[in-house]
This record gives structure tokens, C-alpha cells and sequence, in this order.
């Protein structure tokens, strides 16, 4: 099968396009024709080994798999014989950080991992970029015990998980605040937050709002800056580690004294998340903001603008080539 190898960390040019063996499922396995999968930072950051720490799950030296992708959307073209949740002919969507893979023509997927039948009102495109933001999301909001009925600011709301941190927010019937440039401010408001603060214009730490939650999903503010805006027990997360590792050192401090903290949940991704994803989506609550497409063969190309740092959402990478 055609799959987007990497057999070295480092820039996007490592990847190249290589035929390798199709998996066969294992008795638990469903074996996924990809269709469309998304490149994203999650992506860029295993390849690149930006960050040291990324290479203890991912190899030391050199890459021990050689295909990355971690969300998709397709169909089930094989499964193991003991798989019941599932049934060939399936369409089926999720989210593997753990084996990658979706950069691929198949995918091996444990039925009981994060993976999930499409909806029928869905298109595979809009199911293929689900998950990767809106996981990182969830994961954050749930960290800080927002339930509903909370004043949030998110913080770069036009990235993945900022546009979907949005929407869940504003589907749990918080009061939310967005941040993001003059160009989006328009998009961004149609999500339905209650504030757009245009950052190319107005300083955000002038605000008189006041937050349960600060969600710096860009990791491009800090706890500093956005304290005075924090109510007295409010949480600050950030999906970067943030300057000298900052966020992780706050992350073991702050908690102790009982106010304001900063919180650094690890991200994990599970059946049930993606199951609360897929309601939201099929009852139209969330729809991931798409920013461009490129098929396989020009990966390098996708990657590069993955980790420009100006998508608007996602970028999808059509690997199934239209009939
Ligand atoms: N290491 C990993 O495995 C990993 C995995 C996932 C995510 N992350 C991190 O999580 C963050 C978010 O990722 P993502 O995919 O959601 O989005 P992303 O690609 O990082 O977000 C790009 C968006 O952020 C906006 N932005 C950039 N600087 C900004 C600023 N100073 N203020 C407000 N908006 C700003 C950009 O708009 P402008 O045009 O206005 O700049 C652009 O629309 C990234 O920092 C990423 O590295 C890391």
C-alpha cells in the first residue's frame, strides 16, 4: 500500500511517499481504508521531535514507526475475528495518537480504541479532523471542571483545538470569550461565543470580564498576563509548555496555595471522548474548521503549513484518490 513514511526526525521533507505492506487485523483489529486524515501538530510535533520528550513514546534515535496520522475518516475494509462492535462496509472516524498510522492506505485500529461509526448526516471530510482539537479540548475543559453556566476566554481561537474548544464550551452553555486576529473575527463569531476580542487591536489584559477558566490554546499568552483577569479560584491551562517549561513548574506549584493555578492535564483520547465528539457534531453543535486539503503526494507541502502556526482549523490530506 501507498503510505507517507519517516525514517528520521526532522523537517518536513523527511516524509516521502513509499509503498510498504498492508496490515492484516489481529482478532480484536478492524482493518480502515483511510480516506481522508488530517496533518496536524500533533503530527508535526512527533516528526520534528521538537520536544525531546515526545521521542520516549516515539524512539530515541529514529522513528519506530514509520507512518504518522493520528485522526481519519474511512471505511472498514477487513476485521479480526473476534471484532463485534464493528462490520466491513462500516465508515468509521477516531483518533490514534499511541500507533499513528492514518497517513496510509490502511489503518489497524483495536475496536475498542477511539473509533466510532460515521454519522449518517456527516461527510468523511468533516469526520476526518473531529477529533485531533477537539480531543486536546475536552481533555482541558474537563481538567478545569467547567460543566456549564462558566465565563471562559479561549485564547487563539482560530487553531484546531481553540475553534473546537469554543464550540464545546458554548455547547455546555458557557458564556465565552474568544481571541484571535482581525482576518477570523467574523468566523469566529458565527461559532456563537458572546465576545470576539480582535488581538491585532485591542490588548485582551484590559478586559473587565472576569474568568472561571483561561484557556490559552495557543500557548502563545501566560499565566503572568492572564492572572488579574482570573477570578479568585479561576484555572489557567496553555497547550505549550510556555517559556523555561514554565506551565509544567506552575503546573506543581500553584495548586498548593489554594487560588489561582495553572493546570498541565496529559492528554488521552477514548471511545467515550470520541463518542461525545460525535454527538456534538451529529446534532451540529461542533463542525471543525477546515483551513485547506492536499492529497497524499504532497504532504511535505501540508506540513509545512501545519507548522507555519497559521491555520485557520485543520488541514486535511486526502489519501484515498477520488474515483
Ligand atoms: N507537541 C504536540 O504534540 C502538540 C500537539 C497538538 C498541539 N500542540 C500545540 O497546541 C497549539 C495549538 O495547536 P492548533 O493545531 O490548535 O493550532 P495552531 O496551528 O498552532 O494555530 C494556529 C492559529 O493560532 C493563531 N495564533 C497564532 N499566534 C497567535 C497569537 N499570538 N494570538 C492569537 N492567536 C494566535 C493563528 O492566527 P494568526 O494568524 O493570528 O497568528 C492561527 O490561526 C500549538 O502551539 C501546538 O504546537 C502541540
Amino acid at each position: 500500500m501507498k503510505a507517507a513514511v519517516y525514517k528520521k526526525y526532522g523537517p518536513p521533507e523527511v516524509v516521502q511517499i513509499a509503498e510498504i505492506p498492508k496490515p492484516v487485523p489481529k482478532e480484536n483489529e478492524i482493518l480502515i481504508q483511510v480516506h481522508t486524515a488530517t496533518v496536524n501538530r500533533t503530527d508535526c510535533g512527533f516528526r520534528s521531535a521538537e520536544y525531546v520528550i515526545s521521542r520516549l513514546f516515539s524512539g530515541l534515535w529514529n522513528p519506530k514507526l514509520p507512518v504518522l496520522g493520528n485522526e481519519f475518516c474511512g471505511e472498514i475494509s477487513a476485521i479480526g475475528k473476534n471484532v463485534k462492535l464493528f462490520k466491513t462496509g462500516d465508515r468509521v472516524f477516531g483518533y490514534n495518537d499511541k500507533t499513528f498510522g492514518a497517513h496510509a492506505e490502511y489503518l489497524l485500529m483495536d475496536e475498542n480504541a477511539a473509533v466510532a461509526t460515521v454519522p449518517e448526516n456527516l461527510d468523511f471530510a468533516t469526520c476526518a479532523a473531529l477529533t485531533e482539537g477537539a480531543h486536546y479540548a475536552l481533555r482541558d475543559i474537563r481538567a478545569a471542571k467547567i460543566t456549564g453556566g462558566q465565563n471562559i476566554m479561549v485564547y487563539g481561537a482560530t487553531g484546531a483545538i481553540g475553534s473546537a474548544a469554543v464550540q464545546i464550551l458554548k455547547a455546555m452553555g458557557n458564556f465565552v470569550v474568544a481571541v484571535c486576529n482581525s482576518q477570523n473575527v467574523e468566523l469566529i463569531r458565527a461559532l456563537g461565543v458572546d465576545i470576539v476580542v480582535d488581538y491585532q487591536k485591542e490588548d485582551f489584559t484590559k478586559l473587565q470580564h472576569r474568568f472561571h477558566f483561561i484557556f490559552d490554546s495557543v500557548g502563545k499568552t501566560s499565566f503572568g498576563a492572564c492572572k488579574p483577569l482570573l477570578l479568585e479560584k479561576g484555572i489557567y491551562i496553555s497547550t505549550e509548555l510556555g517559556k523555561n517549561w514554565q506551565n509544567i513548574f506552575l503546573a506543581l506549584i500553584t495548586p498548593l496555595f489554594g487560588g489561582k493555578k495553572v493546570l498541565f492535564p496529559i492528554p488521552t483520547c477514548t471511545k467515550d471522548d470520541i463518542l461525545y465528539i460525535k454527538d456534538l457534531a451529529e446534532k451540529g453543535k461542533f463542525k471543525p474548521l477546515i483551513d485547506s486539503e492536499y492529497p497524499l503526494e504532497n504532504i511535505v507541502e501540508a506540513y509545512k503549513h501545519a507548522e507555519s502556526g497559521t491555520k485557520v482549523g485543520n488541514i486535511l490530506l486526502h489519501v484515498k484518490a477520488e474515483e
